[in-house]
């Protein structure tokens, strides 16, 4: 008789015990913003679906900030060469905290802080990325800080750096310089020692030369003579992400 209630405690305990892990898993829902067609701000959607599963090599992120960018508009538009297929979530950079790992991953554990550039996919509670795309952040930082300084600093840094490869004493040209790139070229360039002039608006001028550069208006001036009348030689680098008729 006892041996027969135990079973049948144990049984109603694992059949409780397993519905309330269905009910958990199916209460694990997120929301996140899709792009239903290229477009302005009306292209948009907030969805709420089940919550990403990692997969084995990767690990789950809840989003703590992810950053706003204009590549992320231009894929918005559908105009930027990366631009995913519809539908696609933007947020091309984020700051989150690990939150589950798939199989196979060691070395990172639930809690941490870190950092990403998934391209696509940031707008959104939690994504599921591989654990080799993710970097550590150091404690005390406050997230949206700190997303602030993955896509466009990453990208000033490797120009000056990789690209250009920039030494103390040169002189640069830095276009769109009181923008998101322009502005995180000013602020590595002032580090390494650099002469730098900016192209921007009016508004812009005093963010320019707050970061170090000698503003040039590119809407009431000619910046190639300006940059002649200013240095006589012209310079040694030019940062352009304007293209067109400024190459
Ligand atoms: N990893 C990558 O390859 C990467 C990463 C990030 C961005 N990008 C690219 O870099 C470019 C800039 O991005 P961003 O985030 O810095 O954009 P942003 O913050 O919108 O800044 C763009 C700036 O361009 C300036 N501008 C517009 N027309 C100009 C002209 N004719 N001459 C000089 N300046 C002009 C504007 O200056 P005013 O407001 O002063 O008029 C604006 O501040 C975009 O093409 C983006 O796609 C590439």
């Amino acid at each position: 008789m006892r041996a027969a209630i135990r079973r049948s405690l144990q049984y109603k305990l694992r059949r409780s015990s397993s519905s309330a892990r269905r009910a958990r898993k199916r209460s694990v829902r997120h929301t996140r913003i899709i792009v239903t067609h290229y477009g302005g701000p009306d292209a948009l959607r907030v969805v709420e679906e089940e919550c990403p599963e990692p997969k084995d090599g990767e690990v789950r992120v809840r989003v703590l900030a992810a950053g706003v960018s204009l590549p992320d508009l231009l894929m918005r538009e559908g105009v930027h060469p990366e631009t995913p297929r519809l539908p696609f979530t933007p947020g091309w950079d984020l700051i989150g905290m690990v939150d589950k790992l798939g199989g196979g991953i060691s070395g990172i554990e639930p809690g941490q802080i870190v950092a990403a550039l998934p391209i696509s996919g940031a707008y959104a509670e939690f994504v599921c990325l591989p654990q080799r795309e993710l970097v550590p952040v150091p404690s005390g930082l406050d997230a949206a800080e700190a997303v602030s300084l993955i896509l466009n600093y990453v990208t000033a840094y490797e120009m000056l750096h990789r690209s250009a490869k920039v030494r103390s004493g040169q002189r640069v040209l830095i276009h769109g310089a009181a923008g998101g790139v322009g502005s995180a070229l000013l602020q590595l360039g002032r580090l390494a020692g650099l002469e730098m002039y900016g192209t921007c608006s009016s508004p812009g001028a005093s963010a320019v030369s707050d970061l170090g550069g000698i503003p040039i208006d590119y809407q009431h001036q000619d910046f190639v003579k300006e940059i002649h009348r200013l240095t006589s030689e012209g310079v040694d680098v030019v940062f352009d992400s304007i293209g067109g008729t400024h190459i």
